[in-house]
């Protein structure tokens, strides 16, 4: 049993959508969550760039104490996984990759979209998913510049945020796709819209729930989870506004405490309490 929290981040409230999960499957765990929105969208910078972030926030949270952390961020695990890997060999991460796999299996009219950033659909994590898994399905794939930081706005369900998606679903449902991968963490945020532009012919995939059973198994594993009659919580912090994050978190629906800061000093992240 260990009783040590798992530590969870992203670029703002993306990985949010998985933290959703975690808690949903792992009740009686301590979370701690990271949203880097001082440097938020990493989609838009370059790999190398989210990789220096992505070590800094592993370095900090296993200073906090953290017994596993998921990168809930697409683009960051497309960056960072392997790295982090290699620098702390022996602790535990898990990191998303688009849920290419569960939409191949899923399409009877072999067209599958899949919706991302700019840099994740760059990196060598996203054209190893596609090669492993498309066995011959077309794999469309759109990114969508600009829609992260729409929704970090929230602008969950405006004109100009529909206008955006539709100029990126409408060419891939006019090319066939019965099932469409959100292959960033924020994109389930303005799930109810896309379901409405793609349709009930087209399966919309979040892997959120996927990874938070992945994260069951690791910590079986490992024998890192805490006790059965442990009580769960969460502690947020980001590195931007705590009271915007705070509004975020309540329109979305989750319980939460006060969001506290983190800061950036010097390329160090520090958790302030
Ligand atoms: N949630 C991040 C992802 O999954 C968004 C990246 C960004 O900040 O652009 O890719």
């Amino acid at each position: 049993m260990d009783a040590r929290p798992i530590g969870i981040f992203d670029s703002g409230i993306g990985g949010l959508t998985v933290m959703a999960a975690i808690r949903q499957a792992l009740p009686q765990e301590r979370l701690l969550y990271f949203g880097d929105n001082a440097h938020m969208p990493y989609g838009a910078r370059s790999l190398d760039e989210v990789r220096g972030f992505s070590l800094s926030i592993c370095d900090a949270l296993i200073t906090q104490g953290c017994k596993l952390i998921v990168i809930a961020c697409n683009t960051a695990s497309a960056a960072a996984l392997k790295d982090v890997r290699a620098r702390w060999p022996d602790f535990p991460f898990v990191g998303m990759e688009p849920a290419v796999k569960p939409a191949v299996e899923h399409t009877h009219s072999g067209v599958v979209g899949v919706i991302a950033t700019v840099a994740t659909f760059q990196s060598d994590l996203y054209a190893s998913v596609v090669e492993r898994f498309s066995q011959g399905v077309e794999v469309l794939h759109q990114p969508c510049p600009g829609l992260v930081k729409q929704i970090e706005a929230g602008e969950l369900d405006t004109l100009r945020t529909e206008q955006m998606l539709r100029g990126w679903l409408e060419p891939m449902l006019a090319r066939g796709i019965d099932a469409l991968v959100l292959g960033c963490t924020h994109y389930p945020i303005v799930r109810p819209l896309i379901e409405r532009i793609v349709g009930a012919g087209v399966r919309v995939i979040d892997p959120a729930p996927a990874v938070a059973r992945q994260v069951a198994r690791v910590l079986k594993e490992k024998a890192k989870d805490a006790a059965d009659s442990a009580t769960g919580s969460v502690e947020v912090f980001t590195s931007g506004e705590p009271a915007r994050f705070e509004a975020m978190m309540e329109r979305m629906g989750l319980p939460h405490d006060r969001v506290a800061q983190a800061l950036w000093t010097d390329g160090a992240l520090r958790f302030e309490r």
